[in-house]
């Protein structure tokens, strides 16, 4: 499988302003270290998921490899090239085969815009193909995005769609530069349940079309249903990552298990997820050691001090974990995740 995106030992900090008392007593600046050394891939025809609670750093990952905002270590290579520090004029041909699509449809779709012109909103600013050429690929992209006739669509304004169509229209817009990767953050999370099958359906046949996909969502059994592959964040860092069902049945890291343990299942209702409550963590404020231990049901001492490297789960070469005290313990969940 060809690696479309490399990225590796990605931190992203952001310095908060000290305010006239703390500048009148030189304290030391504080950081929120949204994204604090990041390490994955995504591969041509790769679905990979980004998983993990609210203020994980998810989409700060997502906005770093978009350059969207800086990073301030480590290296994302896209195709093989190290965008990392390139100026915006470099930037700009390399980010035509990298599109996004938000949480929000209305990011890439202007309301008072027809769909079709948002959707060849791209090809303008990228200068591709003639008026009619252009029409062309508009109507293809709304086509792979499943809105047909596209013809219809095309001439309909954003509030004549209902939630989900917006939502593939603005899937159309992130298509129709023909990208090799799609970074999609939330695609269905502000959807009706009923129609995100639909949505995420979508980006099942783009990857079996050979895009690759990042996908990120706060919701593990989202994930489980549609990735190839999982990366669960926590407090800036991927705490544990491999082949989906690998990740869902036998998860390794205790704040995987506590994910898992949290999904709502068919009939049941949730199990004791095992993390203490009220224990928001705060990515200015990072616990030494492991980052997770003041959480943790299993700390030790030792969590308190070293802080864990992501390794491969015994048995399991592409399953990794930055666990040492459960990466050697065997915990197949037994239990199907409910669609
Ligand atoms: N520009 C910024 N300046 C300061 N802090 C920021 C900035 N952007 C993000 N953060 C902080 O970084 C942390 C990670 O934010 P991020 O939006 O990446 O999380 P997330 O995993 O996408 O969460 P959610 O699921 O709520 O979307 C949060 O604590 C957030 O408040
Ligand atoms: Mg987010």
């Amino acid at each position: 499988m060809t690696t479309l995106l490399d990225v590796d030992g990605l931190a992203t900090h952001f310095p908060l302003p000290r305010g006239p008392v703390g500048a009148l007593r030189r304290a030391p600046r504080r950081v929120v270290r949204a994204v604090d050394g990041v390490s994955f891939t995504v591969g041509a025809g790769e679905l990979v998921a980004l998983v993990g609670e609210s203020g994980s750093g998810k989409t700060t990952t997502a906005q770093s490899v978009l350059r969207v905002v800086d990073p301030s270590t480590g290296t994302v290579r896209f195709r093989g090239q190290d965008i990392t520090a390139l100026g915006r004029r470099a930037l700009k041909p390399v980010r035509r085969h990298m599109q996004v699509v938000y949480q929000d449809p209305y990011e890439s779709l202007d309301p008072r815009f027809r769909i079709g012109r948002s959707v060849a909103e791209p090809l303008v600013v990228h200068r591709v193909g003639t008026r009619a050429g252009r029409r062309e690929l508009v109507l293809a992209a709304l086509e792979r995005a499943g809105l047909t006739p596209a013809e219809t669509f095309a001439g309909r304004y954003p509030h004549e769609l209902s939630g989900g169509q917006r939502q593939r229209a603005a899937i159309a817009a992130a298509l129709v530069l023909g990208p090799d990767l799609l970074i999609a953050d939330e695609p269905v999370s502000m959807l009706d349940v009923s129609v995100r099958a639909g949505v995420l359906g979508v980006l099942d046949e783009l990857r079996r079309d050979g895009l690759g996909i990042l996908m990120i969502t706060h919701d593990l059994s989202t994930a489980a249903h549609h990735a190839d592959r999982i990366a669960v964040m926590y407090l800036g860092r991927v705490v544990e990552e491999g082949p989906a069902a690998e990740v869902v049945r036998n998860p390794s890291h205790p704040y995987t298990r506590a994910l898992v343990a949290a999904v709502p299942r068919a009939g049941g209702t949730r199990r004791d997820v095992g993390i203490p409550a009220g224990d928001a963590p705060d990515p200015a404020d990072v616990p030494g050691g492991c980052r997770f231990h003041p959480r943790c049901p299993i700390a030790i001492d030792a969590c308190t001090r070293t802080d864990p490297a992501l390794l491969a789960v015994a048995g399991a070469a592409a399953h990794r974990a930055a666990c040492p005290i459960t990466r050697n313990q065997e915990t197949t969940c037994h239990q199907p995740l409910p669609r």
